[in-house]
């Protein structure tokens, strides 16, 4: 079977799907790969460099049997799709519904790298982790260079400077990834999740765990996952959060439910609490914002001279270790149904029936078909 890494057409968006050695790997696998003309210039790997792929243009790489992209789809794209193509990539489906209806229609199978489910066989082909503990570091080498401040403690022949004060809410995969990065750059780091079991993973970095007087402790589904507070505790969360976020240099959000818009952690009053020159990272930008005033790839400053950033593609803008990372995981999924050079669909696995959201013409997941029929 062929195998077609088109040149990523959103913008902003550096990363390619292949990098040189997942191809070779797949063509030992007994595949072919065609990969679109300069697809990897942006992340560093040029066209030479795919020694064991044939370089072609798009209508070329769209006519392979698995296409395989970082972003979903663009419309200009989605026009190439092909009854029984696997498209293969990050598709958004709950962001956008209409787009798996439109590569249902076509009669594409298509798997989301979202919906592949954490379990540990699984694990190998989690680029969801993969991007965000990539994009929890970035968010804290951003913080460090937009603050006025250093974030070490350090003594030089005129004194001694405190270290700066880092607050990360929300400690998943990128929240510990943030937490552990402004650890090793010398902050004073402290750590909030709703979920209670995390208290212990936060302190394993050297870290403290700010904790709240609010009820949370059912706050974590049997997935692992957070769910969403009852409106009280939704209400009084921000209003607990607000002195700690007052007292920080820098404040890094992560929190997010998934399926849902991401919780509001910091009220537009709070961030006019934060002193001049206090960074709020949002990194839930993407999700619309854990901060009232976040606007998504924006700066914003506020009368009190806070600044609020909202980045959303961060592992984009370190495109070749994000690129080399995606690939493996994009490599894990195919190569567990392939055999010989041919993939072959099994809906009796979980990982491929969890991550299939649409087939011979049907959308398969059920939340995606949710949105669709509201
Ligand atoms: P995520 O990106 O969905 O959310 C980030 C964090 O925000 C979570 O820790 C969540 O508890 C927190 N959060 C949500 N609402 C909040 C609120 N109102 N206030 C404060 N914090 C809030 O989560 P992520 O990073 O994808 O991981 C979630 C879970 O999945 C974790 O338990 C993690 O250990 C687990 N996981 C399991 C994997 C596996 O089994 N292979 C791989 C990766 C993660």
């Amino acid at each position: 079977m062929r195998i077609g890494v088109p040149k990523e057409r959103a913008s902003g968006e550096r990363r390619v799907a292949l990098v040189p050695e997942t191809v070779d790997r797949l063509v030992k696998s007994g595949f072919e790969v065609v990969v679109e003309t300069g697809a990897g210039d942006a992340a560093l790997f040029p066209d030479a460099a795919y020694t064991a792929a044939t370089i072609g243009d798009q209508e070329s790489v769209w006519q392979s049997d698995i296409v395989v992209k970082v972003q979903p789809p663009v419309d200009a794209e989605l026009q190439h799709v092909r009854a029984g193509q696997v498209v293969l990539g990050f598709l958004s489906p709950l962001d956008q519904p209409a787009m798996i209806e439109q590569l249902a229609s076509r009669g594409a199978t298509a798997l989301s790298m979202e919906l592949v489910p954490r379990i540990s066989r699984a694990q190998k082909m989690d680029a969801l982790s993969a991007m965000a503990s990539l994009g929890g570091y970035k968010a804290v080498l951003l913080a460090a260079h937009t603050l006025p401040k250093l974030f070490p403690l350090m003594t030089t022949a005129a004194g001694t400077i405190k270290p700066a004060n880092v607050l990360v809410l929300g400690a998943g995969v990128a929240g510990l990834q943030a937490i552990a990065t402004a650890k090793r750059l010398g902050a004073r780091v402290a750590g909030y999740d709703i979920r209670p079991a995390v208290k212990e993973e936060v302190e394993s970095l050297g870290a403290g765990f700010l904790e709240l007087q609010l009820e949370t402790q059912d706050a974590q589904t049997e997935g692992g996952y957070a769910k969403e507070l009852a409106q009280e505790i939704q209400q009084r969360q921000p209003e607990l959060l607000r002195p700690h976020i007052a007292n920080a240099d820098v404040v890094i959000t992560t929190a997010l439910i998934p399926g849902r818009p991401a919780p509001l952690l910091i009220t537009e009053d709070a961030v006019q609490d934060m002193k001049p020159g206090s960074i709020v990272i949002d990194m839930a930008a993407p999700n619309g914002g854990n901060c009232a005033i976040t606007k998504p790839d924006e700066t914003v400053t506020t009368e009190g001279g806070g600044v609020v950033l909202g980045p959303t593609n961060l592992p984009s803008e370190m495109a070749v270790q994000a690129s080399e990372l995606y690939a493996r995981t994009l490599f894990a999924l195919i190569d567990e149904f392939a055999e010989d050079g041919e993939f072959t669909p099994n809906f009796d696995d979980e990982i491929f029936a969890g991550a299939c959201v649409a087939h011979d013409g049907e959308v398969l997941n059920e939340r995606v078909k949710g949105l669709l029929a509201a």
